[in-house]
């Protein structure tokens, strides 16, 4: 099949996704000869409006594992504003060395249903947005060395494809899809309150540059007052791990305990990158 343009779409808090995405459009589309584009649909305003692509695109679209699955409150943009029009198509989730659960298979169920071709996929590991040293430094070398394999192995599979295949690649994952992972507490009950977290400023560090209130996806930091978050907040810790004075931080007691417990249990472990072809 000919393909004219690869896309390296994604939505990227903390920027594993887009490490893992463009690296791998890159490839691909060198592999190809084809024109390399990205899209970033981290900002609220670019979620308003639709992206639709044709049988000449091929779209790596990635997402970051959220308790499990598809962020919940990015779901909607990629169920009802992407169209793929019958686009080749290779689904990527990046996941905090816990476990990506079914976010694979829900990121190309949803594509399958939009009108993409999923021929190929794969879930990365990056480093947990809620720490420091769960999954430190990941996606590391040997994870990059994958996405490498992937680009090569989607290349030689789109170059001896002449229709778009009947049936979406398989991936790892439940059909259908389990529910949204639960934080709990030392209990085994629910972690209280704890979609309700919401950082707070150090205003000893905080410059008021205005950078968290630019960087956060939901559009929930007051520009004007950044220590105040008027609206969501998904916790995707793009404010807390990329403010220049580390003046951002997570104080709600449910969510430092759930931080403590996914390091205690899973930092010390190396969970691996997989693809699928
Ligand atoms: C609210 C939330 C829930 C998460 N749930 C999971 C999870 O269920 N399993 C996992 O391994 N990592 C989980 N993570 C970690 C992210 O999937 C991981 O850090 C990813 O690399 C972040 O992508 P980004 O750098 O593109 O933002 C979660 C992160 C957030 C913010
Ligand atoms: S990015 Fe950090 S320093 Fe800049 S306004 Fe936000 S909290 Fe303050
Ligand atoms: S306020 Fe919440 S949603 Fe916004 S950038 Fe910070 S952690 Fe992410």
């Amino acid at each position: 099949m000919e393909i004219k343009t690869v896309w390296a779409v994604y939505f990227s808090a903390t920027g594993t996704t887009q490490k893992v995405v463009t690296t791998l459009a890159q490839s691909v589309s060198k592999s190809l000869n084809a024109d390399y584009r990205e899209f970033s649909f981290n900002a609220p305003d670019v979620r308003k409006a639709e992206l639709s692509f044709t049988p000449q695109d091929l779209v790596v679209l990635g997402v970051p594992v959220y308790a499990g699955r598809v962020p919940n409150l990015i779901l909607p943009y990629i169920r009802d504003m992407i169209r793929g029009g019958g686009a080749l198509a290779v689904p990527v989730v990046l996941y905090g060395n816990r476990n990506f659960d079914d976010g694979l298979i829900e990121l190309r169920n949803v594509m399958r249903d939009n009108g993409f071709s999923p021929i190929a996929a794969g879930a990365f590991v990056g480093e947990h947005s809620f720490s420091r040293i769960l999954g430190a430094g990941r996606p590391d070398a040997d994870d990059m060395a994958l996405v490498q394999q992937l680009a090569d192995g989607t290349a030689d599979k789109v170059k001896d494809l002449t229709e778009a295949p009947a049936q979406a690649v398989e991936v790892e994952g439940c059909d259908p899809i389990r529910p949204y992972y639960t934080p709990r507490d030392r209990h085994g009950e629910p972690i209280k309150d704890f979609l309700k977290a919401k950082p707070v400023t150090d205003p000893d560090k905080c410059v008021k540059c205005g950078l968290c209130a630019r960087l956060c996806p939901m559009g929930s930091i007051d520009p004007d007052d950044v220590s105040n978050v008027v609206g969501k907040c998904i916790k995707c810790c793009a404010c807390v791990k990329k403010c220049p004075k580390g003046a951002k931080y997570f104080d709600h007691e449910g969510y430092l305990y759930h931080q403590h417990e996914l390091e205690d249990q899973y930092a010390g472990r190396r969970a691996e990158s997989k693809i699928f072809l």
